[in-house]
């Protein structure tokens, strides 16, 4: 089966973690679509979209880049990394409208954040992802296939 993740994380590399954490243990190609705008995907079985969640919402990068590059009919997954550690996927949706996808997973956990004022108190969720969150993400994935 032929795997890929598209991710951003831009923050504090949060989501980063936990697709190389992935591509370590696991046969994935990760694309960071704050540089690759454009992707041919039609040969790969699984499509994976990651990011860190700004204002509930996936990274604008990746919305364009699903919408832009995902081919019909296609199984998708989703990881995010946030504060408050919710399923946030719901902002993808538009994306992928009319595109067929199946949606076989999501995975979420928390994300350490200093975004406005948490940044005063020490910021929120710090140390994660930790090991526990990378080894979920990696069985999380394993399971997918
Ligand atoms: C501008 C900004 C907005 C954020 N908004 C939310 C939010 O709406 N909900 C939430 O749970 N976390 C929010 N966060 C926290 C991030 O989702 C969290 O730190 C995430 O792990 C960042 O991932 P990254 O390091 O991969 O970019 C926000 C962070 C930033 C910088």
């Amino acid at each position: 089966m032929k795997a890929v993740i598209a991710y951003a994380s831009t923050h504090h590399g949060n989501t980063k973690k936990v697709v190389e954490a992935i591509a370590k243990e696991c046969d994935v190609e990760l694309v960071d679509v704050t540089q690759v705008r454009e992707k041919n995907l039609s040969d790969y079985d699984l499509i994976g979209f990651a990011s860190g969640i700004y204002a509930a919402q996936f990274h604008q990068q990746v919305k364009n880049f699903a919408q832009v590059n995902l081919p019909q009919g296609k199984k998708i997954f989703y990881i995010m990394t946030s504060a408050m550690d919710k399923d946030f996927s719901k902002s993808m949706e538009a994306s992928i409208s009319g595109k067929n996808a199946e949606v076989v997973g999501k995975f979420s956990c928390h994300g350490y954040n200093t975004f406005g004022p948490f940044k005063l108190v020490g910021g929120t969720s710090k140390g994660h992802p930790d090991e526990t969150d990378l080894k979920n993400a990696v069985e999380f994935f394993k399971g997918l296939q």
